[in-house]
């Protein structure tokens, strides 16, 4: 099957790929609760005649299109929606109160889908099975990766190369954006809890003002990204919520913050912890108050593998062009589950440019009016065609 081909057929399939992801779009589901999407991509991979588990980790479902070939190439889409109010106003907006699919995650199972539909049609022309995953909870750590591949999703037949893709507002519609190396981060949380003790507002001096102690802390903290860290290292600490106090004439005794740390290498991943304690207990313990903090592994830096991203490279050129490439120049310190998927294959993460003013499909991930243009659908279903009909040791 030739480029050319491939793209044309992708674009035949426009409209099924449209009123797949509209018709997910409207019924969005939270992390682990996939269960109409998954029944909808198990019913439709079956309807194709592929091998299908389902109830995955909860909610995953996992394609088998098996031509007898010794190696795999999978591909994945994430299924799950997020807690947000729709505000798009489009015919196919979320029917679900305070549900929205706002991150993109219809349009990949849709892609996804009709990727699989055209590879059936082109069986003959593959050089490896292909594995379709779709996965729950992408958005919502430990997420749904993980226990995919606990469960097996990259075993029998095992998965050698191993593709995902995402919506990107930020890139023009139908541009592939790739990353060389390391393209997100680590992201890890933290709880600290700021214990002072408590009294009345005109008596500081009988009390320890937990507000107080927790003011100085949020500030001190800001030192280590820039005092403790290789400043050539991106490196975040956020703080997103900061919770205390009951009334103005009260010394509040307890105070709750909650922050993420993001870093791009091992070494800052294993830092930032002990860093974040050491400021937090240190400048808690100075003012007569104490400080518990408790940290909670997120997702692990993604890193693509260079022959994949070579792979990427190549693919988008001869199938749109040699203009259709963005090349990133800095990672996002946003974080993906996928990660674990390329801790265990060769491969790598592509962005689909969705950005379009006419259509108003330039709000960022998460946005109650973000929305998708559909003309980017057929591009990634191209490409998702095109990876599959490769061969890993093009990946490798
Ligand atoms: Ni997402």
């Amino acid at each position: 099957m030739d480029y050319a081909a491939i793209v044309r057929e992708a674009r035949r399939l426009r409209d099924e790929v449209v009123r797949l992801r509209r018709r997910i779009h409207s019924y969005p589901e939270l992390a682990f609760e996939e269960r109409r999407t998954g029944r909808l991509a198990a019913g439709y991979l079956k309807a194709l005649g592929l091998k299908v588990r389902s109830g995955i980790a909860k909610t995953g479902v996992v394609g088998l299109l098996d031509i007898g070939a010794k190696q795999t190439i999978g591909l994945r889409a994430d299924m799950d929606a997020l807690p947000v109010t729709e505000q798009t106003g489009l015919p196919f907006a979320s029917r679900i109160p305070g549900r929205m699919h706002a991150c993109g995650h219809d349009a990949h199972v849709a892609m996804l889908l009709a990727t699989a539909r055209l590879l059936c049609r082109h069986r003959n022309e593959l050089r490896s099975n292909v594995k379709f995953i779709f996965q729950p909870s992408e958005e919502t750590p430990p997420g749904g990766a993980a226990p995919m591949i606990r469960a097996g999703a990259l075993e029998r037949p095992h998965v050698d190369a191993m593709f995902g893709m995402h919506c990107d507002s930020s890139l023009p519609t139908g541009k592939i954006g790739i990353k060389h190396g390391v393209a997100m981060a680590n992201a890890d949380n933290v709880n600290i809890t700021v214990i002072g003790r408590g009294g009345h507002a005109a008596r500081p001096h009988e009390s320890v003002d937990a507000i107080a102690t927790a003011g100085a802390i949020v500030s001190i903290l800001q030192t280590i990204v820039s005092r403790n860290i290789n400043p050539v290292e991106p490196t975040v600490i956020t703080l997103g919520t900061v919770r205390g106090g009951t009334k103005s004439n009260i010394i509040c005794d307890r105070v709750e913050m909650q922050g993420t740390m993001r870093s791009v290498t091992l070494s800052t991943r294993r830092k930032l912890p002990a860093l974040v304690a050491r400021v937090a207990r240190g400048v808690a313990n100075s003012m007569g108050a104490e400080a518990d903090v408790q940290v909670f592994r997120g997702y692990p830096l993604l890193k693509n593998h260079a022959a994949a991203v070579r792979q990427i490279v190549s693919l988008s050129h001869k199938l749109f062009g040699n203009s259709s490439v963005v090349f990133l120049e800095h990672p996002v310190m946003g974080a993906e589950d996928f990660a674990y998927y390329l801790r265990k294959a060769q491969g790598a993460f592509i962005r689909l440019g969705t950005a379009n003013p006419r259509k108003k499909s330039i709000y960022p991930w998460h946005h109650p009016k973000f929305n998708v243009d559909e003309d980017a659908l057929p591009v990634g279903v191209a490409l998702f065609a095109a990876l599959a009909l490769g061969h890993p040791d093009e990946t490798a």
